[in-house]
């Protein structure tokens, strides 16, 4: 098991929750999807603060979580005292016993170095017959946003950002499911309009949570005015009479380990 932060973005497990929580909130079809029972033993892989963890074994399953940001681990811990939270990362992490299934919501897109790597993971994860359920993002989710980021670090003479995310589409995915060994069961791909509540700041406020990263390498004098730029650029599309909508593209899927 690795213990270094693998992605780009080093998580504020505090904003995450208070602004960000419609993340989790976005996962309760999920879990009727992946449909919990009493006693089964179930991974959930980039957990983040753990509140779909906690969801999970609220239903009776003995429920491990596992993310890659200490930060997001420590904060699960606090709020879920008498839960298993690890840090690990998707790519490189082994159990010592089969779990019943592997549940992931919102984080296999951040698994960006190697899919296959992660799929393999998971089933050796698996029991025979054990279930993979779940979300991510999926081919041209987040276009507005990205294409605006794109557009105003260009504008501002800034290198063109390396986005740290894998949005597959739906045949993409599926064809490495069932090349590690999986048999699909049910896959979506639909679009999830998302209003950004608690970001007064619209795209601003979404680029500094989920691409912060980036910004490390901009002038300081730059991020505001780059920000700004953000949003004009992406307003046209994003913002509603009632405020921001993130144009989220979600894929959906079920499959079972041979
Ligand atoms: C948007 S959050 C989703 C958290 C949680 N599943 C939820 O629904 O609220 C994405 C999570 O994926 C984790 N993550 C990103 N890359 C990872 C990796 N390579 N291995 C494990 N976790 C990772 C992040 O640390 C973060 O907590």
């Amino acid at each position: 098991m690795r213990y270094d932060t693998p992605s780009l973005v080093r998580w504020n497990a505090r904003a995450y929750d208070s602004s960000f929580g419609y993340v989790s909130a976005h996962g309760a079809p999920l879990i009727d999807l992946l449909d919990p029972q009493p006693g089964e033993r179930i991974l959930d892989l980039g957990c983040g603060t753990g509140v779909l963890t906690a969801e999970i074994a609220s239903r009776g399953a003995l429920a491990l979580g596992i993310d890659g940001s200490p930060a997001m681990i420590e904060a699960a811990i606090a709020h879920h005292p008498g839960l298993d939270f690890i840090v690990g990362d998707g790519h490189d992490f082994t159990v010592a016993d089969p779990y019943d299934a592997v549940f992931s919501n919102a984080a296999l897109h951040w698994m960006n170095r190697d899919p296959d790597a992660v799929i393999e993971c998971v089933r050796m994860a698996l029991r025979p017959g054990g279930r993979f359920v779940a979300e991510m993002g999926g081919a041209g989710n987040c276009s507005a946003l990205t294409a605006a980021m794109l557009t105003a670090w260009r504008e501002h003479g800034l290198n063109e950002p390396h986005l740290p995310w894998y949005f597959p589409s739906p045949a993409e995915y599926a064809a490495r499911l069932e090349k590690a060994g999986f048999a699909l069961r049910i896959i979506e791909f639909f679009d999830r309009p998302t209003p950004l509540d608690e970001c007064p700041n619209g795209a601003a406020d979404w680029v500094r949570m989920f691409a912060g990263a980036l910004l490390e390498g901009v002038p300081p004098a730059t991020v505001e005015p780059l920000l700004r730029r953000v949003n004009e650029l992406a307003a046209p599309a994003l913002r509603r009479e009632s405020g921001w909508m993130a144009d989220y593209v979600r894929l959906r899927f079920a499959a079972v380990r041979h």
